[in-house]
C-alpha cells in the first residue's frame, strides 16, 4: 500500500460531531475530496454550503455531500458518526440498539458505493458497533474499526501536560480497553520524554504526581464527555481532529501507532471483542500490536472490559 493521491473521504452523518469532522478535514487538508452524506437533506446542503463558503481559506480539498448515498462512491476512507447521539446522563451502551440498527442497515449500501474503503465507526458505542457491523460485512478485521480511545488518550495527555508543564505531545501515555466505562491508562508505560510518570518533576515547582492522582486523572478522562455533553449537548471538536488524524494516517500510509478499536484476536487473551489498543494505522486499516504488554493489574481491566462489551453485543445480536 501506498500514499492515496485524489484520496477521498466520506463522512456519514452531519450532526455535530460529522460537521466537526468535515471541517477538520477540510482545514488540515486530511483528503483531496470530502463528502458529507445524511438522511437529513436539508441540513447536510446546508453544512455542505457553509464549509465550501470557506474553502478560499483552507487548502486545495473540495467538498460535496447530499442525502443520496452516491455522494460516498469511491471513498477510500468512511469515517460514520451518524446516530442518535448520547442524552444527559444516558451511558454509552444504552445508545446500542438504535445505533446498531442503523448499522445494519446502511453498511450494506455504504459497500456496495465504497466497496474498498478503510471504515472508521465514531457513533457510539463504538466498540460495539464496530463488531456487529464486521459481522454485517464479513470485512476483513483491519478495514473496520472504531476511532475508540484516540480521543480519550488526547483528553488524557492534555491533562498530564498541564500538570507536567510540558507540551501535550511530549506525554506518551495511553487509555485503552472500552471507548466508555470500564475504559483505563496504561500508567505501566506512561511516560513524559523517557522519564516514568511518578518520576517526573514538573518544572513548575509542583509537587510529583501520585498514584492517587493518577487514578482521579482517569476518572476525569473516562467522565470528560459527561461533563461537555452536561454544559453544550454534545462533544464535536475534539473528536473531529481526533477523527481527522486517523483518516490522514490511513491515506498518507503513515503506520502511526493509534489506540483505534478493531475486533481482536487472542490479543492479551481477548477474542471477539473490539477494544482500543496500540496498534498501526496505514492505507490497509488498522493492527493491533500484539507485543504491547500490560501489569497484571492492566490485564485484568482490560479483560473487564472485554467481558463488559461482550454481554452488550450479545443482547443485541
Ligand atoms: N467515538 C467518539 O469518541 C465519539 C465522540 C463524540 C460523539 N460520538 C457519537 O457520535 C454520534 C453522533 O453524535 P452527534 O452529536 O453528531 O449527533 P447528532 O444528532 O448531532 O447527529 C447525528 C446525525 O446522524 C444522522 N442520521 C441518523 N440516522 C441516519 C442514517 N440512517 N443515515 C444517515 N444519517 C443518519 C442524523 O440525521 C443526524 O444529523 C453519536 O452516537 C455520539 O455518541 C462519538
Amino acid at each position: 500500500m501506498s500514499v492515496i493521491e485524489n484520496s477521498k473521504l466520506t463522512v456519514v452523518g452531519a450532526g455535530a460531531v460529522g460537521s466537526s469532522v468535515a471541517y477538520a478535514a477540510l482545514i488540515r487538508g486530511s483528503a483531496r475530496h470530502v463528502a458529507l452524506y445524511d438522511i437529513a437533506t436539508e441540513k447536510t446542503e446546508a453544512e455542505v454550503l457553509d464549509l465550501s463558503h470557506g474553502t478560499q481559506f483552507t487548502g486545495s480539498s473540495d467538498i460535496i455531500g447530499g442525502s443520496d448515498i452516491s455522494v460516498a462512491a469511491g471513498s477510500h476512507v468512511v469515517v460514520i458518526t451518524a446516530g442518535a447521539k448520547q442524552k444527559p446522563g444516558q451511558t454509552r451502551t444504552e445508545l446500542a440498539g438504535v445505533n446498531a440498527g442503523i448499522l445494519k442497515s446502511m453498511m450494506p449500501q455504504l459497500l456496495e458505493v465504497a466497496p474498498d474503503a478503510v471504515y472508521v465507526i465514531v457513533t457510539n458505542p463504538c466498540d460495539v458497533l464496530t463488531v456487529l457491523a464486521q459481522e454485517t460485512t464479513g470485512l476483513p478485521y483491519e478495514r473496520i474499526f472504531a476511532s475508540g480511545t484516540v480521543l480519550d488518550t488526547s483528553r488524557l495527555r492534555w491533562k498530564l501536560a498541564e500538570r507536567a508543564g510540558v507540551s501535550t505531545s511530549s506525554v506518551h501515555a495511553y487509555i485503552v480497553g472500552e471507548h466508555g466505562d470500564t475504559e483505563f491508562p496504561l500508567w505501566s508505560h506512561a511516560t513524559i520524554g523517557t522519564v516514568p510518570i511518578l518520576d517526573w518533576v514538573p518544572l513548575d515547582g509542583q509537587p510529583t504526581f501520585t498514584p492517587d492522582e493518577l487514578d482521579q486523572i482517569a476518572v476525569d478522562v473516562r467522565d470528560a464527555a459527561y461533563k461537555v455533553i452536561q454544559g453544550k449537548g454534545a462533544t464535536n471538536y475534539a473528536i473531529g481532529l481526533s477523527s481527522a488524524r486517523i483518516v490522514e494516517a490511513v491515506l498518507n500510509d503513515e503506520h502511526a501507532v493509534m489506540p483505534v478499536s478493531t475486533v481482536l484476536d487472542q490479543f492479551q487473551g481477548v477474542s471477539g471483542v473490539a477494544l482500543s489498543v496500540p496498534s498501526i494505522v496505514s492505507a490497509s486499516g488498522a493492527l493491533p500490536i500484539p507485543e504491547t504488554t500490560f501489569s497484571e493489574k492492566e490485564a485484568g481491566l482490560f479483560r473487564h472490559s472485554a467481558d463488559a462489551l461482550r454481554q452488550v453485543a450479545d443482547s443485541l445480536r
